[in-house]
């Protein structure tokens, strides 16, 4: 009762202050607010502290302390938020009793109460602490270490090459590509068998890609089978990936059929023809008995599975025959290799290091895992103490029952020398389902609506986040699974050993919590909450009100089971963030709504049509993502989320060979779309379906960086024109006109503009091109599709200084490309398509002295490769598609111009026949490709 009242009486005076009564009191509230600000940073001192400490009894001991001063961390951090958040005008002294400070009333009471509660059960706590109880956690901490993360620069920040992991398996992939190509009929399974880390995967998908691109087998499959095996869910992705090399569409329904329906369709597919299934990371006997059966035993086909379980290898029996695989450890040569190329720019060991370097490596006794991130974990150093340091943290007797102990020690020296908040966008992965390919582009958007990044300098909070993106790939603590054409990362994944380390980490932390089948995590207390595949006793959860994000994976419908989701957000009304990707949803869920805290929001994927006038309520909302939702037009009301900085509304076609004009949707925007000032991503935006004014109202997105607009009309070139003028920080712009005939109209202009535009795409007839491109000196990618222009462009082009990507489709119907001397510079990658004249191409020497990638395809008239291409001496890969079978042939080993291409280290010819069909020209085996789609196609 006590308590109540004198809570009572600091609400009442703290809303006279607010409303100006008692200014003097104002102040206290204010001074309360810095006290909690001050005591935060060192309770998340103290916590951090505690986290990096070794495992041990003392630290069980003050578990609970521990936990009780995490989620005094959680109240005081979201009390904090709260008066952050407030408009700074409900903040100034106003007279009292007017309409509009009674408006205020309610949230200024709640944060008000907020920050009395967490102020006083923090201070009491770190007294606690102070005085008597934990005096040894904070023993060690020092005053600089309060301000440790905020400070720090990162200069780590460049990538090793991937292909740097790719040591001592050239011998192995070469026996498995023998068992794989032979032509006995057989059914064959083999299994690549090896503890954890030892390298498995990289070897079966080095194999799986090589493979790809030899016409041995019509089907390639991979399926990752994790512990949560799941026949259901194997059989759907097998059948996606059948479907997708016959370019069928999926049956409808696919997601809700039976799995003895699903065993069938996928005998009935794979019967006639071989295939090669790859089944990664196979945990039981039983799983694979089940999987067997559903298999057709087709002529010559394969099966790839790895495991860590030697026991799991199938016996041979008289429908197939079984080759075993064991992973031999890295010889100590190959390890002194892989690990100085991770840990060394040049891939040498200096002398002082050597006798160290020896005794970690006797340590990691081969297994590519741990060399790689002890390697990753060393880079940038070389004090030879620091090196003795890890050599002596790693325990000799770890490697004997190597696996998960041995790799949570070498993690847990590369988390802990983590900065802070890396450390936090690390334990992110703890929410995503173990294998899972995770878009770079959703994970820079999930942490910075966290608000684990922030800006530094000059520098952007997207580029910050780049740079932590790499610090984890270098430090081996995730990888790149897919990349661009150009380079950029598309998805990423961890291995699934550290994923598991990730978890534990997480759940110390109260990080996250992940509630699948068979796995209870619920516990009353933690920020995050990821749910997977089961809604089971979700609904009987108590309300947790430090529940900040909530994400959903893996349903495949829920049936009525949408109301578990209301109950859920009512419940927990303080989220913060809330994925739904992919989530089989059809409305919007109207619950969302009435989260005012919400700063993303993903139905990416889900087939959401109408979203409610309600948004407008959700003032804090900073992403909003509708990508590949059926989403068509926006209400008014959105203009009112004044804080929205990535706003995407757009679906593709799915793409068979080539694309065609029409493949990409967009929405149409509200009239006064200007409102939103603070955007800075928008696609797509119809053009077609805006009124003249709006195009205006463009000009007045100040902030924004990058603009897909479609559908664009002749008449209104000049118009959208002199809004883009006026948008400083455009960096990406993309504009297609309304069909292959309607002229894009930007007329001429006598400045670069917009000054800092990198990425350009215009996609549509041009008059000619406009004279500004060439003076857009920032320009890195042009893309021209469909110009149709009366003069080749290359001489305006040619002196573009930065240009490394350049895509020509339909640009100019002439019989000659001349590449002039000293032209192109920087250019890496050019691409021509459908030149439907053109004859000859000429390369000078010294034209285009860095290319490094040239894809010619659909030339049908083009008589040979360029003249000159012996001049670009920096080419790694040509790539013909759909071209005459004579310039092909002349290529080949035996042909007149096979002598020309001998620098090329990989040339490729590819035709379209119901699906991609690709061969080597050079006779050698191909690499490792990234995509068989130069531009995405
Ligand atoms: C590495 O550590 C082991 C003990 O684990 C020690 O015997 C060895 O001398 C150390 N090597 C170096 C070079 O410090
Ligand atoms: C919770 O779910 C169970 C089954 O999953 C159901 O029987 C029960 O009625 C649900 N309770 C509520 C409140 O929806």
């Amino acid at each position: 009762m006590a308590i109540m009242s004198v809570i009572l009486a600091y609400l009442l005076n703290t809303l006279q202050i607010l409303c100006g009564c008692q200014t003097v009191r104002r102040r206290r509230f204010e001074e309360d607010v810095e006290e909690i600000r001050r005591d935060l940073l060192r309770l998340e001192a103290i916590l951090r502290n505690y986290d990096a400490r070794e495992d041990d009894h003392d630290k069980q001991a003050d578990q609970r302390k521990i936990n009780q001063l995490r989620v005094a961390s959680f109240i005081a951090a979201d009390a904090l938020e709260g008066y952050d958040n407030l408009p700074l005008a409900w903040l100034d002294v106003e007279p009292c009793g007017t309409f509009k400070s009674i408006k205020r009333q309610k949230p200024l009471i709640e944060i008000a109460s907020a920050i009395k509660i967490s102020k006083s059960t923090v201070s009491k706590l770190l007294n606690e602490i102070e005085m008597r109880q934990g005096n040894h956690l904070i023993r060690e901490l020092l005053p600089s270490e309060l301000y440790y993360s905020t400070s720090r620069r990162h200069n780590e920040a460049e990538v090793v090459p991937e292909d740097h992991d790719l040591v001592g398996i050239e011998a192995p992939s070469k026996k498995l590509m023998e068992l794989l190509l032979d032509d006995d009929p057989r059914l064959k399974v083999i299994s690549v068998a090896g503890m954890g880390g030892s390298g498995k995967t990289t070897l079966v998908k080095k194999v799986y890609d090589d493979v790809r691109f030899k016409n041995r087998f019509r089907y390639h499959v991979w399926a990752t089978i994790s512990q949560s095996f799941n026949m259901d869910e194997l059989l759907k992705d097998i059948i996606r990936q059948i479907y997708a090399v016959n370019m069928q569409p999926i049956p409808r329904g696919v997601e809700t059929i039976k799995v003895s329906y699903l065993g069938k369709m996928v005998q009935d597919s794979l019967r006639a023809s071989s295939y090669l299934l790859i089944l990664d990371d196979l945990w039981s006997i039983i799983a694979w008995n089940d999987i067997i059966k559903t298999l057709p035993i087709s002529k010559r086909s394969r099966i790839v599975l790895t495991t860590r379980d030697l026991n799991i290898a199938p016996p041979s029996c008289p429908k197939f025959e079984t080759h075993i695989h064991r992973m031999d450890k890295l010889s100590q040569d190959e390890s002194k290799i892989l690990f100085c190329r991770k840990a060394f720019q040049d891939g040498i060991c200096p002398p002082h290091l050597e006798e160290t370097l020896e005794s970690i490596l006797n340590k990691c006794d081969g297994l590519p895992l741990a060399i790689n991130s002890i390697g990753g974990f060393l880079r940038k150093k070389e004090m030879t103490s620091e090196w003795k340091t890890v050599n002596h943290s790693l325990d000799f007797e770890m490697r004997t029952n190597a696996g998960l102990d041995f790799m949570k020690k070498i993690l847990t020296l590369s988390y802990n020398e983590l900065p802070d908040e890396i450390k936090l966008c690390f334990l992110y992965f703890s929410m995503f389902p173990e294998d899972k390919k995770i878009e770079y582009n959703r994970l820079i958007r999930l942490w910075i609506a966290e608000k684990f990044v922030h800006p530094i300098e000059e520098k952007t909070v997207e580029e910050v986040a780049e740079e932590y993106f790499k610090i984890l790939v270098n430090r081996n603590l995730i990888q790149a699974a897919e990349t661009r054409s150009d380079g950029r990362i598309k998805t990423c994944r961890v291995h699934d050993m550290l994923h598991k380390i990730c978890i534990l980490k997480s759940r110390d932390q109260k990080f996250a919590a992940i509630h699948k089948d068979g796995e209870d995590a619920w516990s009353y207390h933690f920020r995050r909450l990821s749910i997977h595949n089961t809604w089971q006793n979700v609904n009987q959860t108590e309300k947790n009100p430090h529940l900040r994000a909530l994400f959903v994976f893996g349903f495949a419908d829920f049936p009525s089971k949408e109301t578990v989701l209301s109950l859920l957000l009512k419940k927990h009304r303080t989220v913060r963030l809330l994925d739904l990707q992919a989530a089989p949803l059809k409305q919007f869920p109207r619950e969302i709504t009435k989260l005012v805290h919400l700063r993303y929001l993903s139905l990416r994927h889900t087939k959401v049509e109408t979203i409610p006038i309600s948004i407008g309520n959700l003032k804090n909302l900073e992403t909003l993502d509708l990508k590949h939702a059926r989403v068509s037009k926006l209400p008014a009301s959105i203009v009112k989320l004044q804080k929205l900085r990535v706003l995407l509304v757009y679906r593709y076609d799915q793409i068979e060979s080539y694309t065609h004009f029409h493949y990409k949707y967009g929405f149409e925007p509200p009239n006064n779309i200007g409102k939103l000032k603070s955007l800075q991503k928008l696609g797509i935006v119809e053009a077609t379906r805006w009124r003249r004014h709006t195009l205006t109202e463009l000009g007045k997105l100040s902030q924004l960086r990058r603009l897909l607009v479609i559908e664009l009309r002749e008449e209104d070139g000049t118009a959208l024109w002199s809004s883009i003028q006026n948008l400083r920080q455009l960096r990406t712009l993309s504009i297609t006109s309304v069909n292959e005939e309607e002229i894009i109209a930007l007329p001429d202009y006598d400045q670069p503009s917009p000054q800092c535009l990198q990425r350009l795409y215009l996609t549509g007839p041009l008059k000619k091109l406009p004279n500004w491109i060439p003076m857009v000196t920032s320009l890195v990618r042009l893309s021209l599709k469909g110009s149709q222009l009366d003069h080749a462009p290359l001489v305006q082009l040619q002196d573009l200084p930065r240009l490394e990507y350049l895509e020509l489709f339909q640009v100019y119907n002439g019989k000659e490309l001349h590449f002039e001397d000293g032209g192109f510079r920087k250019l890496k990658v050019l691409g021509l398509d459908r030149f439907d004249e053109l004859e000859i191409i000429k390369v000078d020497q010294g034209a285009m002295p860095n290319l490094e990638k040239l894809i010619i395809q659909r030339c049908t008239v083009l008589k040979e490769v360029p003249i000159g291409i012996e001049h670009l001496t920096r080419i790694k890969v040509l790539e013909l598609f759909d071209m005459p079978r004579e310039l092909i042939q002349r290529l080949r080993i035996g042909g007149e111009d096979n002598r020309r291409i001998a620098h090329i280290p990989q040339a490729y010819s590819t035709h379209w026949n119901r699906g991609w069909e690709s061969d080597s020209l050079d006779g050698h085996t191909p690499n490792v490709r990234e995509s068989i789609n130069p531009f995405g196609k």
